[in-house]
């Protein structure tokens, strides 16, 4: 029997398989780009004998962080010169699969890192919802897909594992528990900025009708997770337990903080901008009509993403094989049933530009 190592929440499937199944992020992360590349052009460098700071804040296996960073850097050296030092500071919960953001800078074609000898990545093994890095050390901040996870669970939610689909008290948990979180993670950068430093984050957000767009996808998940309770795969308290510490916010929410004074903690908004996020699973299947892999490419999205985070339900007596086998399960299951009725997925994304000035 192998050795149980809990997965912790909001973790990503390991051994490289979120690098290889999140296309979805993958594309949200591409439409935010430009935004980075605005932000990396407006930072204040300060004194050329000090090194510039990049953050990436969520990095999990770092394969999306590559080409936003790729572009901020290229932004950089157009105004810093080639030989100016650049560290890379890659953060993630400590159980992230480092080892594989590790092996995708050194080798992946698209490595910011090949090509610039002046560039120094490394990586930071601490929860965003602690302080990172040292007071007024960051020149710029990237953050996607990544502070949609909130710091705690703060209740169960009955019948589903998606807090899109609690209603009165519990939501209202959840909108507060989200907007205390957004409120701690703001703070905390906004101490890591230098002044004239810039942070993007990148978010999951509502689509036109006011939905994650995914719910379909969920609806199914938990469809699976009913039947594994049926057939004795899990039980009832192990399903009642699996929550998603993860939460969508609405535009609204994003600028909350900002609201009152125009600024929160230093920092001000300079874009809050939300865009249709294409799905090119869905892409792919108006093309070829090929169900069966529609179906695979959702599940796995599904499974490198938020499966670890519902095995943490697991029992304690639950061995490595049989969280492997809980995977298998819920994707194969989840698989099926998209076969059965493919659904649209209309995501959309949103990009927040942060910019700490200068005190007048
Ligand atoms: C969906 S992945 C996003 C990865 C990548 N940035 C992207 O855009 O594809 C979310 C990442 O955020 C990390 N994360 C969640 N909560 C965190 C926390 N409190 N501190 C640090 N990282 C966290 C997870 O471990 C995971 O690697």
């Amino acid at each position: 029997m192998s050795e149980r190592v809990p997965p912790p929440h909001g973790v990503m499937e390991g051994k490289g398989a979120y690098n290889k199944h999140a296309r979805i992020q993958a594309s949200g992360v591409s439409l935010a780009v430009p935004f980075l590349e605005s932000a990396a052009r407006r930072i204040i460098p300060g004194p050329a004998d000090q090194s510039i700071v990049i953050v990436d804040y969520g990095s999990s296996q770092g394969k999306n962080s590559l080409t936003p960073l790729r572009a901020a850097i290229g932004t950089m050296r157009s105004f810093l010169g080639p030989n100016r030092p650049i560290l890379v500071f890659h953060v993630d919960q400590p159980a992230n699969d480092f080892n594989t953001l590790f092996e995708v800078l050194e080798s992946d074609t698209d490595s910011y890192a090949l090509n610039d000898t002046h560039v120094f990545p490394s990586a930071i093994g601490r929860s965003f919802y602690e302080q990172v890095l040292p007071c007024d050390h960051v020149h710029l901040g990237w953050s996607s897909y990544a502070a949609v996870w909130l710091s705690r669970i703060p209740v169960p939610i009955p019948d589903h594992f998606h807090s899109s689909r609690s209603t009165g008290a519990i939501r209202t948990e959840f909108e507060r528990q989200a907007a205390g979180d957004w409120e701690a993670f703001l703070a905390l950068r906004a101490a890591e900025l230098r002044s004239g430093g810039r942070l993007v984050v990148v978010l999951p957000a509502h689509n036109d009708r006011g939905s994650p767009g995914f719910m379909n996808l969920m609806d199914h998940a938990n469809a699976v997770l009913a039947e594994m309770v049926a057939e004795g795969a899990i039980s009832i308290g192990e399903r009642e337990r699996m929550i998603l510490g993860s939460y969508s916010r609405k535009r609204s929410e994003l600028l909350a903080p900002f609201a009152r004074a125009g600024h929160f903690h230093g920092l001000s908004v300079e874009a809050c901008e939300m865009f249709a996020n294409p799905d090119s699973a869905w892409e792919d299947f108006e093309r070829d009509g090929n169900k069966e892999a529609l179906a695979a490419k959702h599940a796995s999205f599904f499974r490198s993403t938020f499966v670890p985070s519902l095995a943490t339900a697991l029992g304690p007596t639950r061995s490595g094989e049989e969280l492997g086998a809980f995977g298998n399960r819920l994707e194969v299951g989840l698989k099926d049933r998209l076969a059965q009725q493919p659904p649209a997925i209309e995501l959309a994304v949103q990009a927040i530009v942060l910019a700490k000035l200068p005190a007048a």
